[in-house]
């Protein structure tokens, strides 16, 4: 009988393992580790916790026999897929291998990343996609398609159910791009990411415009202009690190709680120098994450898109050691009014600490809406509905801490009592009306304005008394829209009470299949 030993099996195991372990060979993991980039297996290890890592289907080829394929059937088909643990959490990730034919996304390279999505939903675990490709495998036709249709498809499904990411770490384009901007972020390393649609040699041909990969579809790019990343590395580590990091605040999914995390940092403690960073004088600005930082938990604030519509800020911190989402108007930045990009910013990370039961916490100070022509054929409208729509849908607690200005459809915009917020906080300063003192005066008063024998000092006058009559926070709390006028320095006290009652909120909505959102 010609039965093989123990031995000889294993030993050719490790032969098998050994092939796949090598990729596209070493003279392409020269070439990726010249570019300065890691190799999928190694981008793998830095993001788990040690030696967590599980692979799977590594032996899985493509069975391709167009263009010369057929003699190349490298083990793992161009990608590395399995689960591991990030902090001790579980997660299922997969990343492209560069050195194994670009990349490229073929038939069973699609089924390997759809196998660890579909677990993934039915563990509730996040899922990590390390992108580094080539696009559609060229010669897999049609297959290639379908497997990139498979994604998108699932990557909807787990949308809201399970966190989805996506790394850029090298090019994504064409279609490609599509899976990416379905998951909930896109992690971007500066230098070494592109995403576009369509290359700078075929817009150079079809449009004549030149611009270089970098400026169509960079790290810096996407992080500042089209926001359609939304952080930005400056290496691989510092990547990685960001991923982990925005992890710890999340749950693992739509029905898990997000981790508590003790702190030490009293829920007493006031910052009495709160008072000095919000100016009375609604015309001076200021940085809000200072507020942010003597509010939250330690002083630790994780920004999201902190390069992209910056009049807004959103992010992850925690107060009394729970999770909450972070949104807040800053007045550093065109005076924090809303506009186009701040809206569509605010109302999809609105939308995603809700799916993920994440409490949201706004702190505002918003003059209105930006006035302009190309705001109004940009579609300020359906982007400012937008925003009223997803704090209107959001089932989480929601917190709201007016520091000064809230006027007009913009205060209701950001997480008014009207749209549904359980807790509305005002701080001394505040001014809740229709519109600014100024604006005010001139409409309210003008007849007597224009018949007073010195109409600008008529005018001085009645800005005077319209704002002492309505700039301020008690009109408001007279009718119960605002439920508590605080100091500043007791905004971390109220905070931390008002996410203890509020806790164990349950909201139920009316039965439908969904909803038809503003886009
Ligand atoms: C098959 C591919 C490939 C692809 C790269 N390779 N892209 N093989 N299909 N899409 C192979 C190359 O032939 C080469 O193989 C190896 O990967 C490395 O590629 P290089 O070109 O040597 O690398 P580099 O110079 O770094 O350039 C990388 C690149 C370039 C910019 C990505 O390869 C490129 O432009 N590729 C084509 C991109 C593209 O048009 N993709 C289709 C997009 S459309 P060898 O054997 O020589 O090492 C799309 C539709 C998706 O994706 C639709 C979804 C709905």
């Amino acid at each position: 009988m010609g039965f093989r030993t123990i031995e000889e099996l294993c030993a050719e195991l490790d032969e098998k393992r050994a092939s796949a372990l090598a990729g596209g060979g070493e003279e392409s993991i020269a070439k990726q580790k010249s570019k300065g980039k890691g190799t999928a297996r190694e981008r793998i290890a830095q993001l788990l916790d040690p030696g967590t890592f599980v692979e799977l289907d590594e032996f899985v080829t493509h069975r391709c026999d167009n263009f010369g394929l057929e003699d190349r059937k490298p083990l793992g088909d161009g990608v590395v897929a399995g689960w591991g643990m990030i902090d001790g959490r579980k997660v299922f990730v997969y990343s492209q291998d560069f050195t194994v034919f670009g990349g490229s996304l073929g038939e069973k390279h699609a089924d390997k990343i759809c196998k660890v999505m579909d677990m993934a939903m039915q563990t509730g675990c996040p899922v990590i996609g390390i992108n580094d490709s080539g696009g559609a495998r060229i010669q897999e036709g049609t297959d290639a398609l379908n497997g990139y249709g498979k994604i998108f498809r699932r990557n909807t499904m787990a949308s809201g159910v399970i966190p989805q990411f996506s790394v850029i770490m090298g090019p994504t384009a064409g279609g490609a791009v599509y899976s990416p901007a379905l998951t909930d972020y896109i992690f971007m390393v500066d230098g070494e990411s592109i995403m576009h649609i369509t290359g700078p040699e075929v817009i150079r041909a079809v449009t004549g415009e030149a611009v270089t990969s970098e400026e169509l579809g960079g790290a810096e790019t996407h992080n500042t202009i089209t926001g359609d990343a939304h952080f930005c590395a400056k290496d691989e580590a510092e990547c990685f690190a960001q991923i982990r990091k925005v992890l710890s605040y999340l749950p693992l999914n739509n029905l898990d709680d997000a981790p508590f995390k003790p702190t030490n940092d009293s829920p007493e403690r006031a910052d009495i120098t709160l008072r000095e960073i919000v100016p009375v004088n609604p015309n001076k600005g200021y940085d809000v994450h200072e507020v942010l930082k003597l509010v939250l938990d330690d002083g630790e604030f994780t920004e999201v898109q902190a390069g992209f519509a910056k009049n807004i800020v959103i992010g992850y911190g925690r107060i009394g050691g729970r999770s909450v989402g972070i949104v807040a108007n800053n007045a550093d930045v065109m005076a924090g009014c809303l506009d186009i990009n701040a809206s569509d910013k605010a109302s999809r990370f609105v939308r995603h600490c809700d799916a993920f039961n994440l409490p949201i916490v706004t702190f505002v100070d918003v003059p209105g809406y930006l006035p302009g022509k190309d705001q109004e054929y940009g579609g300020i409208i359906r982007k400012g509905a937008k925003l009223l729509y997803a704090y209107s849908e959001a089932s989480v607690p929601l917190i709201s801490v007016i520091m000064r200005k809230a006027y007009g459809g913009a205060y209701l915009a950001m997480s008014s009592k009207s749209l549904g917020a359980d807790f509305v906080l005002a701080w001394p300063q505040a001014e809740i009306a229709v519109m600014g003192a100024e604006g005010a005066a001139s409409v309210v008063f003008k007849k007597e304005i224009e018949a007073a024998d010195d109409p600008s000092a008529k005018r001085l006058e009645k800005i005077d008394e319209y704002r002492a009559e309505f700039a301020n926070p008690y009109k408001a709390a007279e009718r119960g829209y605002v439920d508590r006028v605080i100091m500043p320095e007791e905004t971390r006290k109220a905070l931390c009470q008002a996410l203890g009652v509020i806790e164990s909120k349950r909201e139920s909505r009316p039965a439908k299949k969904h909803g038809v959102i503003p886009h």
